[in-house]
């Protein structure tokens, strides 16, 4: 359930869509406290990604309010905002390197730096050992590269994770880990997750609450976002 008082870390209040005059959806509500593994889900083309950038001001919604800790996206600097919500896109893009450089990259970007124990302690986040830190990022398996992107922005000390399809590409065996993973993140720094699926099991096993996307989305949305019904 939400809480009384906090603001939440994030907050859409009736946020419609429109691409080239066409609307994409309308009447978007979704709220996101931390400690709770919200899901967000739709039909492929729905919005799902746009949601995740309109959440961190990469793309304005077409009407609409969107707000971080209860402050508008657009009042934040950019950097500080992305540092606060973490996007995972869908395919997480690992640079040329070993995943040392690419845990380090996230931090030069935002003008920080780490000691090598918080890189391992970054690594034990999600499960991977201090061996991984000279490996080659391109070399990673699917499972492996999602994990390292999120140890990526674990190491910014985020308030929450906007995770896309973060394990469309695994195999069971692989999503699950991931999914142990998260929790076990969420459990450690209180943040708050926010995933987009479209596989019902892992939104019935692993969400809290799920939101759904479609186009008939006003009555969805107040059904399971802004009432904040449970499913
Ligand atoms: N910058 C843009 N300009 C014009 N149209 C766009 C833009 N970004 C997204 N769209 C369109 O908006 C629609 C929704 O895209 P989006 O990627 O958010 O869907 P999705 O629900 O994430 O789909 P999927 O499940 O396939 O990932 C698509 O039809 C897409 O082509
Ligand atoms: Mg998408």
């Amino acid at each position: 359930m939400t809480t009384m008082g906090t603001p939440p870390v994030l907050e859409m209040r009736d946020v419609s869509m429109c691409f080239d005059e066409r609307p994409l959806f309308e009447g978007f509500n979704l709220r996101l406290d931390r400690d709770e593994i919200l899901g967000l889900t739709g039909p492929s083309g729905s919005g799902k990604s746009t949601v995740l950038r309109i959440a961190v001001d990469l793309v304005s919604p077409t009407t609409g309010t969107v707000l971080c800790h209860g402050v508008p996206v657009t009042e934040y600097d950019p950097r500080e905002l992305r540092r606060r919500m973490i996007l995972v896109p869908q395919r997480a893009s690992m640079f040329s390197g070993t995943v040392r450089d690419n845990l380090l990259w996230g931090l030069r970007v935002h003008g920080l730096s780490a000691t090598e124990d918080e890189l391992v302690g970054a690594l034990d986040n999600v499960f991977l050992g201090r061996e991984f830190l000279d490996k080659v990022a391109g070399n990673l398996s699917g499972g492996e590269m999602q994990r390292v992107a999120i140890a990526r922005g674990l190491l910014l000390k985020p308030d929450a994770l906007l995770l896309d399809e973060p394990t469309s590409a695994l195999d069971h065996e692989a999503t699950l880990v991931v999914e142990d993973t998260i929790r076990a993140v969420l459990e450690e720094r209180h943040i708050g997750v926010l995933i987009v699926t479209h596989n019902r099991e892992q939104a019935r096993r692993f969400t809290s609450r799920v939101v759904e996307l479609n186009n008939n989305n006003r009555k969805d949305s107040e059904d399971s976002s802004s009432m904040g019904v449970s499913q």
